[in-house]
């Protein structure tokens, strides 16, 4: 079976493609995956997918003849997601007309990590395919590739498009920000030493499947009674945010990352159809690291993804500080923790 796999390769890619923590939360979109407000992440180094994809000559005449592993196994579900986008996008990958697509896909995190894998997923295989349609227009792999391949990302994923760039990236039109896009995302380069080489401890309070999709979270920002009002504030948050990662006030993004958090999860709690996704472990955790940060007075925060995982971010210089009340002190409040830090964008890999 290997052999003849092989032996029928036109060509292959890999590519391993990091996930990322948004600051000011991207939540609410308009089609075709333009966000309501921009917002401002920190890609990370750990927590990342590696996509591998072959071409071989195609046997039936689907449009897209394209098949998923996910470690090791078929995955039906992922991979009907993953043909309806390269159907969808075909224009950018006119290959796939004349050729099949196999992608075997693996997390570097466990898989009931409770941690979103479509930022790096789609990441990863919007950088595999554009690869290949580079490669058959013998066009060489510039800074426009990368921004072309989050445009790509975006229509996977709308947070995939942030993985794309290493340490902090933006996304979204915002009038205080030159060259911001609703198509891609761009890097934020101007960063203070205070925030370079980030950590972030990933607190997996829950590992179940979370109850609310956030196509379902995104689609109840549309009638959202305080929409209006929370999209100018998460696009204020970002052009602020953009000036504190200059000038390294690190009191002022402890209080935006954090009220960022919370207001993502009032917005859940808000909407028509109202839920909840923080635990108890996650309030618990919250209120013992205030706690911690007002006691020893060191620069650790929270923010939440559209779960109960309380990402905790410090810079390196308070890590040992910060991981040893982590390990001494949450305990009871976590089922594993994930030790990642600022990243340096994706990988092209031997494939
Ligand atoms: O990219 P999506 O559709 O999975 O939405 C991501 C939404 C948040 O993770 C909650 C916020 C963000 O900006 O990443």
């Amino acid at each position: 079976m290997e052999n003849t796999t092989q032996s029928n390769t036109i060509t292959k890619v890999k590519w391993r493609c990091p996930s990322n923590i948004a600051i000011v939360k991207y939540w609410g979109k308009k089609p075709i995956q333009i966000p309501c407000n921009s917002s401002l992440s920190l890609t990370l180094s750990n927590s990342y997918t590696e996509v591998e994809a072959e071409l071989t000559e195609k046997t039936t005449d689907q449009k897209v003849e394209m098949t998923y592993y996910f470690e090791g196994e078929i995955s039906d579900l992922f991979g009907r997601k993953v043909a309806k986008y390269l159907e969808d996008n075909i224009e950018s990958f006119p290959f796939l007309n004349d050729y099949a697509v196999t992608m075997r896909s693996m997390n570097s995190f466990p898989h009931s990590a409770g941690i979103a894998s479509s930022a790096s997923a789609f990441g990863a295989i919007a950088l595999a395919v554009l690869d290949f349609s580079y490669a058959f227009a013998n066009k060489e792999r510039n800074d426009s590739f990368f921004q072309e391949a989050s445009n790509l990302a975006r229509l996977g994923s709308g947070s995939a498009c942030r993985s794309i760039f290493p340490s902090y990236a933006m996304w979204g039109e915002n009038d205080q920000i030159e060259n911001s896009s609703n198509e891609k995302a761009i890097e934020v380069t101007d960063i203070h030493p205070n925030f370079q080489n980030m950590k972030d401890a990933i607190l997996i309070v829950e590992d179940e499947p979370k109850k609310v999709s956030s196509t379902i979270g995104h689609g109840l920002m549309n009638n959202h009674p305080y929409a209006e009002a929370r999209f100018n504030q998460a696009n204020e948050r970002t052009a602020k945010l953009v000036e504190i990662l200059k000038s390294g006030d690190i009191e002022s993004f402890i209080q935006l990352s954090e009220s960022e958090a919370l207001t993502l999860h009032a917005m859940m709690m808000t909407s028509s159809e109202y839920y909840l996704l923080v635990k108890p472990g996650t309030i618990q955790a919250i209120e013992k690291l205030m706690q911690f940060r007002l006691e020893c007075l060191v620069p650790v925060c929270f923010t939440l993804d559209a779960g109960p995982n309380l990402h905790v971010l410090y810079p390196a210089k308070y890590a040992e500080k910060v991981e040893d009340f982590i390990n001494n002190e949450l305990t009871d409040t976590y089922k594993k923790v994930i030790f990642d830090h600022e990243g340096n964008g994706p990988t092209k890999l031997e494939a």
